[in-house]
Order: structure tokens, then C-alpha cells, then sequence
């Protein structure tokens, strides 16, 4: 999406997640759901955690990128942050052409160097990251060249204790962007049987979570007031699953979770 209403449509998305995680406290548990995952256990005490979240970013610290990286690096430090989450749009315009393509240094590795940064960053694509190689972020090679850089799939759980993150890839939901012959659709086509798969696993995932917070993260935002509106597709796909109550179990809402 285009920079300039990033953080209000990225507070709708997570003000929307958090309603919804609020409906899910007493999700009970099923089978494991096959969305991959990351462990990140609290080294806090009390086992909170604290985290920043960022999207839009990747300019080779262009139009302020450099300003919010130092800006992050301080309020990174005051919180003692645990790790941070990428919302997408990592890399413009599109994305980057293998992982030495010297834009992911100039726009990442140069740019967040602050201490309290050199912590994992998990992060979903955005729509730019998906119109060059959409593969080569989530390259574990990547992390040869920068170890923080986490996106183990185009969409992954982070388990961190008191919460479990749900990082869903929304770029496919997107009809327009399917007649753009720029977008690399590798194991993305068919759309519908993508984004069934995926919702089944999400829907599965979330019924199965047992942290208190369960946040789903996601680059295009359901609902927003700004210049792009509302998502249809994400209205229509994304959000029924957010809403939905699990009962007893996967198999209570017709889902044989595996
Ligand atoms: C960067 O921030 C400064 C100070 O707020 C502002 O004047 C300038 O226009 C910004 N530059 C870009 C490219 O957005
Ligand atoms: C990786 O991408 C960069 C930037 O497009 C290019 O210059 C380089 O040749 C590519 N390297 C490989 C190994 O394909
Ligand atoms: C995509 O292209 C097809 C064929 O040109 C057209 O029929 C369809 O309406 C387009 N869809 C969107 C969402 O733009
Ligand atoms: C966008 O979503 C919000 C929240 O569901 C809704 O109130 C609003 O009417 C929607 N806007 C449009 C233009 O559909």
C-alpha cells in the first residue's frame, strides 16, 4: 500500500485483532494447526513482553526511514523491547532480487543498528515485497546476512508465552493485484485454494491457542478511514474467522485440524 496512512490503518487492523482475541480467551485446544511456528520464549520475570511494530519501511533510509529507525532504537531501549514485528511493505518497491541484493543491507541491517533493534524482527510481506522475488525474504539464507530477520513462511505463529501471534499473508486476498503481471504468485495460484487452506489453518491455530493474547497480523488492514477503504476481500474472508467463537473443540465448527 502506498506510505502515507500506514499507521492509522495499522492500529484499525490491531485494534480489530485485539477485539477479536478478546472474544477467543477460552479457546480450548485441538490438533496442532500446520501453519509453521517460532518459540520466542519472555525473558522478562513477570513474563510480559514488550514489542514494537513497524510496516512501510524499506526506503535505504529514505523519506525519514533513518528518523523512526533512531526514534525505535530509544523507545526500543526504554522498553527493553523482546523482539519486533514487521507489518510488511519491507523492502520498495519490490521487494528485494535475491538475498544479496545489496537494497536489503542498505534498507535494514544500515539502517535499524540502534541495540535495543539487534533483537528478532518477525515479519509478514506486504504487497511490494510480492512484485519482485517474493520468495527471497523468506530464504533462510537470509539470516546469513542479518540473523534477526524472521519470516519462516508467508504465514507463521509466534509463541511467546502470554501471547501468540498470527502472521497471515493478505497480499493474495487482494483481487486487483491478481491482473498485475508484476506480482510473483509461486506456491500462492489458485487463489481460492491458498486462502482456503490458509484460513482453515488460521481458524484451526487460534482454536488451539491457549495464550491469553492472540494477535493477528496482517499488512492490509480489514477496516480503515483512510484513502484505500475498507479490504472487501478481508471483510469477507479474514474477518469471519476473527469473529468466530470456538467451542469445545476444531471439530465443533467442522474443521478436522491436523
Ligand atoms: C523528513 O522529516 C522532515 C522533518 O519532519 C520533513 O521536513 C521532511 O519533509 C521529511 N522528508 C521526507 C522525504 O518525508
Ligand atoms: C541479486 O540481485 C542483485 C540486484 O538485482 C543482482 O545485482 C545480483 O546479480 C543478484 N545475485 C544473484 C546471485 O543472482
Ligand atoms: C481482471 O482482468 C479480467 C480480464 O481482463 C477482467 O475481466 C476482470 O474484471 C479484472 N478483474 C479485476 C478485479 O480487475
Ligand atoms: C468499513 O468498515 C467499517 C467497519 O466495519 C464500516 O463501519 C464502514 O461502513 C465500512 N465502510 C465502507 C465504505 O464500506
Amino acid at each position: 500500500m502506498a506510505p502515507a496512512h500506514d499507521r492509522l490503518r495499522r492500529l484499525v487492523l490491531l485494534l480489530v485483532v485485539a477485539t477479536a482475541a478478546a472474544a477467543l480467551l477460552l479457546a480450548p485446544t485441538t490438533a496442532d494447526a500446520a501453519l509453521p511456528r517460532v518459540q520466542h520464549t519472555p525473558t522478562k520475570a513477570d513474563g510480559s513482553l514488550a514489542i514494537l511494530v513497524v510496516g512501510d519501511w524499506g526506503r535505504r533510509g529514505q523519506f525519514n526511514q533513518t528518523l523512526v529507525a533512531q526514534q525505535m532504537g530509544v523507545v526500543g531501549q526504554k522498553l527493553d523491547i523482546d523482539f519486533v514485528i514487521s507489518t510488511g511493505d519491507n523492502i520498495y518497491d519490490d521487494g528485494i532480487a535475491n538475498t544479496s541484493d545489496p537494497l536489503f543491507k542498505e534498507s535494514f541491517s544500515n539502517i535499524y543498528t540502534a541495540n535495543s533493534l539487534q533483537k528478532p524482527w518477525y515479519l509478514v510481506l506486504g504487497n511490494h515485497d510480492y512484485t519482485g522475488n517474493a520468495l527471497a525474504q523468506l530464504d533462510p539464507a537470509i539470516r546469513k546476512v542479518d540473523s534477526r530477520y524472521t519470516a519462516i513462511a508467508k504465514s507463521f505463529i509466534v509463541n511467546s508465552g502470554i501471547a501468540d501471534f498470527f502472521l497471515v499473508d493478505t497480499t493474495p486476498f487482494i483481487v486487483h493485484y491478481w491482473n498485475n503481471t508484476k506480482f510473483d504468485w509461486r506456491g500462492v495460484a489458485p487463489r481460492d485454494t491458498y486462502i482456503a487452506n490458509l484460513l482453515k489453518d488460521l481458524k484451526c491455530a487460534l482454536t488451539a491457542s491457549k495464550a491469553p493474547w492472540k494477535i493477528v497480523v496482517g499488512h492490509h488492514p480489514i477496516s480503515s478511514a483512510c484513502g484505500h477503504g475498507n479490504n472487501t476481500e478481508l471483510e469477507e474472508l479474514l474477518l469471519p474467522v476473527l469473529r468466530a467463537r470456538p467451542k469445545l473443540s476444531g471439530l465443533h465448527t467442522g474443521l478436522t485440524c491436523t
